[in-house]
Order: structure tokens, then sequence, then C-alpha cells
């Protein structure tokens, strides 16, 4: 498998795949690939004759100094993965933060119509716009036809799809469903670090989110609310940072329910000191 450690040489090598018709996909990753990523990567895969998956921790996009410290890195791990799923058709790009950010790792300020304010931009304060900076830049290298995100981190797929349409990017943005463990755990880089106590009581963030949906047919938003605030108040090992029900266009908090609207509900959690989040599709 092909791997490129500077931006230099990958936009070369795409430029000339472009240059004999072959279309690309492009997964931005994080690393500490797992099967949520890879059923990306699988995905473009199929709709594109090359996939670029780039692994770079950005550190722009922590807000938390000892979170970025203690992100998972096994890039060794990660090539292999990916090896198996294609040897011949992933481009890997692991670039350093000089080659991303020159001598100063620094964001741009972004608006994207208030989708930054809601639930993870409220937060996590500069969240959003180290990862508009990081995303428009991994577009501009690589320049896909399509580009993968997952549905895990809801906002930021709306927020890249407004980064695009603002910016008038041309590509083409996807997001896929939530890969989750058998027992309902949303896969994440993070789970890797959770202790064992905490990993057997996680699979608690889904199944009352699922409890949430099916209540909100019949209940208001707020009534919905109370009741997971109350679910989280009985289990000692969770602490629960948000539950917001919201519509999936704007991510506003509902006040009045209405049938026109599609509302999804999303949830932030701490177990110890990893941060979960997972969201669900509620109409
Ligand atoms: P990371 O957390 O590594 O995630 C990379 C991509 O994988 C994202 O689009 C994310 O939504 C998706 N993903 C993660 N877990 C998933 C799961 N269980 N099911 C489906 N998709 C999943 O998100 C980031 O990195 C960064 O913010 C990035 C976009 C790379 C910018 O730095």
């Amino acid at each position: 498998m092909k791997r490129f450690l500077n931006k230099i040489d990958l936009s070369q090598h795409i430029d000339a795949l472009k240059s004999k018709g072959n279309s690309i996909g492009f997964v931005p990753t994080m690393g500490a690939l797992h099967e949520g990523h890879v059923s990306l990567v699988t995905k473009g895969l199929n709709e594109n004759d090359f996939v670029v998956v780039s692994i770079f921790v950005n550190p722009t996009q922590f807000d938390n100094p000892e979170d970025l410290v203690k992100y998972p890195r096994s890039v060794a791990a990660d090539i292999a993965l990916l090896s198996n799923v294609s040897d011949a058709h992933i481009l890997v790009y692991t670039p350093s933060v000089e080659d991303i950010y020159g001598d100063q790792a620094v964001s741009q300020s972004f608006n994207f119509d208030g989708l930054e304010h809601e639930m993870e931009g409220a937060f996590r304060k500069g969240h959003f716009d180290g990862v508009g900076t990081i995303v428009k830049r991994l577009f501009e290298i690589v320049k896909p036809d399509r580009a993968y995100f997952g549905e895990k981190d809801f906002q930021q797929l709306q927020i890249i799809n407004k980064l695009v349409e603002l910016h008038h990017m041309p590509v083409e943005v996807i997001g896929c469903v939530i890969h989750r463990s058998e027992d309902g755990l949303a896969m994440s880089s993070r789970n890797a670090r959770l202790t064992p106590e905490h990993r057997t009581i996680a699979p608690f963030i889904y199944k009352t989110i699922n409890t949430a949906k099916v209540r909100f047919g019949t209940e208001s938003a707020q009534i919905v609310t109370e009741w997971v605030n109350e679910q989280f108040k009985k289990e000692s090992l969770l602490e629960l940072e948000y539950f917001i029900i919201a519509d999936e266009t704007t991510l506003k908090p509902v006040k009045e329910k209405s049938t026109e609207k599609t509302y999804r509900a999303f949830i932030a959690v701490y177990a110890g000191d990893i941060r979960l989040i997972d969201n669900i599709a509620l109409n």
C-alpha cells in the first residue's frame, strides 16, 4: 500500500491518477482505526477507483490539551488494517503537523450559519474552527471527487456540508451510518481508553437513546429529555454532559414538535475522563 508523508508527493500522485481518468474518494481520520472507519473506506472503494485515507491527529480541534496528548495513536496497526481492506487501491497520507500547518498550528475562523454554536460547539470551544481548517486544507490537497464522513459525528457531517456549500468546493460529501459494537456502543477510537468497568456500562448510552426514540413517538421533547436526565442520575459511572433533541438540518433544539421536520437526539457522556458521543434519528 502506498504511504505518503507529505502533501506535495501525495498531490502529484493523485494528479497522475486523475489524469488517467481515475476517481478519488477520501476518508479523513485521526487514526486508531476501527470497523467504523473501515466501513467508510469500504464504501469509498465501492464508489471510486482509489481511496485516500488521511491519518492525522489534528491539534487545532482539541479544546482539551490532555485529550490531545492521550489521543490513541497506532499508525503501524492502522496501516496493517487498511492493507487488509485493499492493498492496491488505498493511499495513506500520514502528514506531520508541519506538513499541514507550517510552523504555526492555528485555526481559521469560520461561520457555519450557526451550526457551530450548538452542542459540540458549545461544549468544545474552537472545535469546529479546527475541524473546518483541517478538512478544508485536506480537501485542497486531495481534491477528492467524494468524501466520506460518519453520522457518528452528525454535527461535524452537517458542518462539512456547510463548508463545501459556502466555499463552493467541488466535492460530494457522503454521510455514512453509525457502526456499532454488538452491544450497541458506537465504535470510537476513544473506546480503547475505557476501563473494563466503563466499557461494560457504556452500552447504556445507546440503550437509553433508543428508548428515548420510542418515547418521542408519544411524548414531548421536554418530557423525554427529563426522562433521560433521570436515567443518568441513577448511573453513577456515567456523567451526562448533554442530551438534546434537535432539528436535523438546523441543529437547533426542538421547541415544538412538527410533523414536517426531521429530528435527531444527540448525547455526550463522560465515562471517567473519556468523553463519548452518540446520536439517533427520531423520525
Ligand atoms: P475520527 O474521529 O478519526 O473519525 C473519522 C471519520 O470516521 C469521521 O467521519 C467519523 O464520523 C467516522 N466514524 C468514527 N466512528 C464511526 C462509527 N462508529 N461509525 C461510522 N463512522 C464513524 O472525525 C474525525 O476523525 C476528525 O474530526 C476529522 C474529520 C478527521 C478531522 O480531523
